[in-house]
């Protein structure tokens, strides 16, 4: 199993930011390291060779959550990046997040990643996550990244 986990993500308000680092500090307790990219901090493309999970918090325009409100606003960047140089063929997975009160609209964003890239949409967790969270997230990454490389 690969000691290695690549993070490709964008975090606005510190949210997505915050959660990885708990599942950082979870991992490494695991001999795990894990190399994290802000896409907001690091907003400049670059071809990406290793396999990477992607995380992206919703931001979507307006909207009811059931007819309308699907535009994503702020994030697209992150878009961009998978789409350069096809760098989304190297992403085993996406993990969505956001917050429930935007009901039907929670989490939208990596969905319709999912569909756009056809990689899967692996878990889901509100705001900054809990502990479980973390347990359930990291478990996931760490079966879905040995899908990937069989
Ligand atoms: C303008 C705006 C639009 C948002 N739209 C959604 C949404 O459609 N669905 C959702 O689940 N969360 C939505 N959120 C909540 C964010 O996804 C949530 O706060 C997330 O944790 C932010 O991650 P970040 O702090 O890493 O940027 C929205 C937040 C803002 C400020």
């Amino acid at each position: 199993m690969s000691k290695q986990v690549n993070i490709l993500y964008i975090s606005l308000s510190g949210n997505t930011k915050a959660f990885i680092g708990k599942l950082t500090q979870y991992f490494s307790k695991q001999g795990i390291t894990v190399n994290a990219l802000n896409v907001k901090e690091f907003p400049e493309f670059t071809k990406l060779k290793l396999p990477f999970v992607t995380f992206l918090p919703a931001f979507l325009k307006g909207g009811n959550g059931t007819d309308n409100g699907y535009t994503e606003i702020l994030t697209t960047i992150l878009g961009d990046y998978l789409a350069y140089e096809n760098n989304y063929i190297h992403c085993y997975g996406i993990i969505g997040s956001g917050n429930r009160n935007f009901n039907k609209q929670f989490a939208l964003t990596a969905k319709q990643y999912a569909k756009r890239f056809g990689f899967p949409l692996i878990a889901e967790y509100e705001l900054r996550g809990t502990e479980s969270d973390v347990l359930r997230i990291a478990q996931r990454i760490m079966e879905q990244q040995k899908v990937f490389e069989k």
